[in-house]
């Protein structure tokens, strides 16, 4: 087990009214589980998935690593969100001024990687994902498909134990989207890479080997 949220509880307070967004809202993450989650727009997936990232607290609810409860504002959760977890977001935002290979190169620079160890590993994964021709690009001279892929790719610097990713070809035509989803499938299938995705694409969500709806502020397993 990576990663298990249980009975995940958040809601959020504007200027007078209460919003319960997750009402307990459960998750379990496994080695090499391939895991979509689809819902309506404004259900609370990018809250659940900001949950699990360790990236906010929730009000009431557990999150368990390696089967230890951990408190996200701990260090322990800070260490893991870095070392342990991969991000791909729907606005990737790649920095506009660093090519491809140094964007994926910068995560691993802060880890405290040598430049040459950040440059190999870099080059090693743009060129899985097929874009050992567009190193030297800067992210306004690819592809939507290509920038996204560029995310993946660092996002998994660090070779992270599971990467979550909001939506990654939301932003993206038929053609691109099915290229990002064949790379996603492919680093399942061949390397094990665990993934926890949020999509509207159903066909995509067809991928996976767990797919779940959230509604009502709670996750059902649909397929
Ligand atoms: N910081 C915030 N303050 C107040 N309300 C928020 C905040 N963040 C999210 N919400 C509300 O919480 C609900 C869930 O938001 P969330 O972003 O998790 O939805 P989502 O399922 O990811 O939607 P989408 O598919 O459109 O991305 C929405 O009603 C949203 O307006
Ligand atoms: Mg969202």
């Amino acid at each position: 087990m990576i990663l298990k949220a249980s009975n995940i509880y958040k809601s959020y307070k504007d200027s007078d009214q209460v919003i319960e967004v997750l009402k307990g809202a459960s998750l379990e993450v496994n080695s090499g589980d391939l895991i979509c989650i689809t819902g309506k727009s404004g259900c609370g997936k990018s809250t659940m998935l900001y949950i699990l990232g360790l990236l906010d607290a929730p009000d009431a609810g557990e999150l368990e690593i390696a089967g230890k409860i951990i408190d996200s504002r701990s260090n322990h959760a800070h260490e893991f969100r870095n070392r342990d977890l991969g991000f791909v977001f729907q606005f990737h935002y790649l920095i506009e001024d660093l090519t491809a290979r140094d964007n994926v190169m910068l995560p691993l620079l802060i880890l405290g990687k040598s430049e040459s160890q950040a440059k190999k590993r870099a080059d090693e994964l743009l060129d899985y994902l097929g874009l050992s021709h567009r190193l030297n690009r800067f992210p306004n001279q690819l592809s939507g498909g290509e920038q996204q892929r560029v995310s993946l790719a660092r996002a998994l610097a660090n070779d992270p134990k599971l990467v979550l990713a909001d939506e990654p070809t939301g932003n993206l035509d038929p053609a691109h989207s099915s290229e990002v989803w064949g790379m996603i499938r492919n680093l399942n299938k061949e390397l094990n890479q665990s993934f926890v995705i949020v999509t509207h694409d159903h066909e995509a969500a067809g991928q996976a080997n767990k797919v779940f709806e959230l509604s009502e502020g709670v996750l059902r397993q649909t397929g």
